[in-house]
């Protein structure tokens, strides 16, 4: 079989990154094989998101771009999946002609089957059925790692939250649990194949299970937590009113569970958390904080803020702004609200204007950025664990140039740590690190990553699971 080229352009979140992973293993049983060179592409796959305007925009804009390059090279089968696939369906087609597969966010299973009716017979298709039946989501073939350190796993498809600005339920459709068995599988071999950690993707992880009898999220990562070979075991999302006590215990029960849990909050005003339908309010949302500090005292919190939603009043965002000061997290994430066709907080009135929704996108972050900065600088000096994950950002760019050797991992608490190595290092600077545990003694932070060097084993004392920060 002649080898043909793939390009993909994965956009939005880790949810996709895990389905383009599997559109490329199904495509690789028709000969196609991975490029990160467009040109050379003899199918690009655009995997797109919608969650906000601004990443619709770009999907468009990138399929703009295909059209030109098409249009030299008139082979090119260019195919579309994601959620901006699943919202608009047919209308891609009239808007960017030179389309020719739009695949929906349960339709991964047949894609194959579409492009090779495409080669064959040149037509253009299109597939957003929302069908029901797991098997669908569930493509046989493993996936194969990639030579990666980490890697996502599906466990879940799907929300029925119906959180008033969100897109997802309308895209990923209704909430379907993979079988454990199913899942375990797949990180048994994912093992083999060199991966030493998993996170664990849902929408809503904390519900896994439920609908389907299986078993609970909890009871999921013990069977993870026993598959041997494998390191780490992160996860999410988790919405907070499904934040079970069981699950909070799973944090004292599995040694491979990271320390760290991101958990949007979106708001700290009791009314915009309403309006939200999130169900819950900020004293109990603060509870649960306090809860998973009980059981890991030194966890490492993250969570995602939306500003300038619609009825936002100044007196709502200093809610938050003080829930942030409260809960103390480790990092965020901050979005300005963003209008979505099918959600249904577009109907909404008191829409806050663009230049109030910036301004208190800045004072979040900049509210965070300190506390980042003084966390990663409260490291400096001690000795942390890092699972290396690959040579470093700067190492791939032009690492001839450099007269150190940077590797590039993760502390459990999920902080970026650049290790360097030269002649005074116990490691020497030609060997592999990547899928490695390493010791690193800290001697510099940055706001978004710290960095060292390694101890010899046995040397220094790693702090303990869960102790990285000095409270
Ligand atoms: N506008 C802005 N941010 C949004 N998010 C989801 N929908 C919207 C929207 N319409 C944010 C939420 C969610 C994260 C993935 O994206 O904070 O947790
Ligand atoms: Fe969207 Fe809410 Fe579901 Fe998260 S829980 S995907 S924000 S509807």
């Amino acid at each position: 079989m002649k080898t043909k080229k793939l390009f993909v352009n994965t956009m939005g979140c880790q949810m996709n990154v895990y389905d383009s992973e599997k559109v490329a293993s199904v495509l690789a049983r028709l000969g196609f094989e991975k490029t990160s060179v467009l040109e050379e592409a003899d199918l690009v796959v655009v995997n797109t998101c919608t969650i906000r305007e601004k990443a619709e925009q770009k999907a468009f804009s990138f399929l703009g771009r295909l059209a030109k390059l098409k249009r030299k090279k008139t082979d090119l089968v260019v195919a579309v999946g994601g959620c901006v696939a699943q919202q608009e369906g047919e209308a891609i087609l009239k808007r960017v002609p030179s389309v020719d597969l739009v695949f929906g966010t349960r339709a991964i299973g047949r894609v194959a089957e579409h492009v090779a009716r495409i080669e064959r017979q040149g037509v253009k298709i299109v597939d957003v059925e929302m069908t029901d039946a797991p098997v669908r989501t569930e493509p046989d073939a493993p996936i194969s790692s990639n030579g990666q350190v980490s890697s996502f796993v599906t466990i879940m498809t799907g929300c029925e939250n119906y959180c008033t600005y969100c897109v997802v339920p309308s895209v990923r459709g209704k909430e379907i649990s993979r079988r454990p068995e199913s899942i375990v599988g797949e990180i048994e071999s994912l093992v083999c194949s060199g991966v030493r950690e998993v996170v664990l993707l849902g929408q809503n992880v904390n519900s896994y299970g439920i609908k389907q009898g299986y078993c609970s999220f909890a009871e999921l990562i013990g069977m993870v937590d026993r598959v041997e070979g494998l390191e780490r075991i992160r996860f999410t999302t988790s919405h907070p009113k499904d934040l079970s006590e069981e699950l909070m215990g799973a944090f004292a029960k599995y040694e491979k569970l990271c320390g760290h849990f991101h958990l949007p909050v979106q708001s700290g005003s009791d009314r915009i958390l309403k309006r939200m339908n999130r169900g819950y309010t900020k004293e109990i949302y603060m509870k649960k904080v306090e809860g998973l500090r009980r059981v890991r005292p030194h966890i490492a919190l993250s969570t995602d803020i939306i500003v300038g939603f619609p009825g936002e009043s100044e007196e709502d965002f200093e809610q938050t702004l003080d829930l942030i000061e409260k809960a103390s997290y480790d990092s965020l994430f901050a979005f300005k609200y963003s209008d979505r066709p099918s959600a249904p907080a577009r109907k909404f009135s008191g829409k806050v204007p663009e230049s109030v929704k910036t301004q208190r996108l800045r004072r979040v972050l900049e509210s965070q950025e300190d506390r980042t900065t003084a966390r990663h600088r409260s490291l400096i000096g001690t000795v942390l664990r890092v699972l290396v994950e690959g040579p470093s950002k700067k190492q791939r760019a032009g690492g001839a140039d450099l007269d150190v050797v940077q590797w590039s991992g993760r502390t459990e608490t999920n902080i970026v740590v650049n290790i360097m190595l030269d002649e005074s290092t116990s490691v020497r600077p030609d060997e592999n690190l990547t899928g490695r545990s390493v010791d690193v003694k800290i001697d510099g932070a940055f706001p978004h990553s710290i960095w060292g060097k390694p101890v010899a084993e046995g040397t220094e004392t790693p702090i303990a699971k869960g102790e990285t920060y000095a409270a």
